[in-house]
């Protein structure tokens, strides 16, 4: 099985003018989505495409990457990084874009799956899908501002209902969108139920550019089920690749983790967050970090709460570190909803 899955995602993919070189993508985190923790991900590779966590398109023009918590990048990852951006008015989607373009990245992601209260109440992510005629306005007014990859992140819509998701992703493809990642939930349905496939499937089928299944991936025969049953193109990961940075290599190259790589990995994110971040903003990203990251393991729930108590990053390594002399056998799939 491994070997099949590595094959089939070690096909280079064309999205618009540019080529992705393996098929598995990093999704759109926020705060988990960071340089810090993209750095980790770096330091095994696997994966074709990293997208950054969510930025606000009305910030972004004018944002300052010293400053920044969310657009932040190392020189060595633009050329495979997508920033995603959220808004609801064409003009600004469009001006964001631009800045991303200009900063030299692979491409930019549109975000019309997020269905947190937040984004939603503000009339942007998946709020957008009540209202078509306005997601087909700032796909291509974004389509007009840029000549690099256009993505966009979108979900089945506000009702159980296929046909929506494949109508709209019809539309995204006329007005110009060059690859879409879909993830079959509804909103507000969150993370509670099962996402449906299926209907990637179907989305798959009604486009011609690439089309991402997003979802419940939490082993190498859910990537390799999702790939064979739905026909997608690629898939993006997001949850596991949290809970383990090295997952993308595990499908793509073959890599084999050892017992030590959970300790080795969260001390190195320890200092690769102080590399990156104030103290303040390097705590938050951690201990986010740590709740996917605990649901490795049976005692998870000490971990986690123990990191989340934590007032310092050296305190976070002795936690860290004393978790891991008792020898806990980690979850073959991480159990992702053990806090959520
Ligand atoms: C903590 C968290 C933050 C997320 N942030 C974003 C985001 O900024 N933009 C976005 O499009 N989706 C976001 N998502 C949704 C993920 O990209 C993805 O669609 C979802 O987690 C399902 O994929 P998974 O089962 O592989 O985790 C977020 C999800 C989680 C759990």
């Amino acid at each position: 099985m491994h070997e099949e899955l590595s094959t089939l995602l070690g096909y280079p993919l064309k999205i618009g003018k540019k080529i992705m070189k393996k098929r598995l993508a990093f999704a759109p985190m926020t705060m988990l989505g960071n340089v810090a923790f993209r750095e980790l991900l770096a330091s095994f590779g696997g994966y074709g495409l990293l997208f950054s966590e969510m930025c606000s398109a009305k910030r972004l023009p004018t944002e300052n990457p010293k400053a920044s918590g969310y657009f932040r990048w190392r020189e060595e990852e633009k050329s495979h990084l997508v920033f995603q951006i959220f808004g609801s008015e064409p003009y600004t989607m469009a001006s964001a874009a631009q800045r991303i373009e200009n900063e030299g990245f692979f491409g930019v992601d549109i975000n019309f799956g997020c269905s947190a209260n937040s984004i939603c109440r503000q009339n942007c992510g998946a709020a957008i899908l009540k209202d078509p005629n306005l997601a087909v306005k700032i796909i291509s007014s974004v389509k007009k501002a840029v000549s690099f990859p256009l993505f966009v992140k979108f979900r089945t819509g506000w009702k159980d209902d296929p046909m929506i998701p494949v109508t709209l992703a019809k539309r995204f493809e006329d007005a110009g969108a060059d690859a879409l990642t879909f993830h079959p939930r509804v909103s507000p349905d969150r993370r509670a139920r099962l996402p449906k496939w299926k209907y990637i499937g179907l989305v798959k089928n009604a486009v011609t550019i690439p089309v991402f299944g997003n979802g419940n991936i939490f082993d190498a025969k859910d990537c390799l089920t999702m790939m064979k049953t739905t026909g997608c193109d690629g898939v993006a990961i997001g949850r596991l690749a949290v809970a383990k940075p090295w997952i993308f290599a595990e499908f793509a190259d073959r890599f084999r983790p050892d017992t030590e790589i959970y300790l080795n990995s969260a001390l190195k994110l320890t200092e690769l967050i102080e590399k990156h971040y104030d103290h303040h903003m390097g705590l938050r990203r951690f201990k986010k970090f740590a709740l996917y990251f605990s649901g490795n393991f049976h005692f998870g729930n000490t971990l986690y709460k123990r990191i989340n108590n934590a007032g310092s990053l050296d305190e976070i390594r002795e936690i860290v570190k004393d978790f891991f002399k008792i020898p806990d056998t980690p979850y073959l799939r991480p159990n992702m909803n053990f806090l959520v």
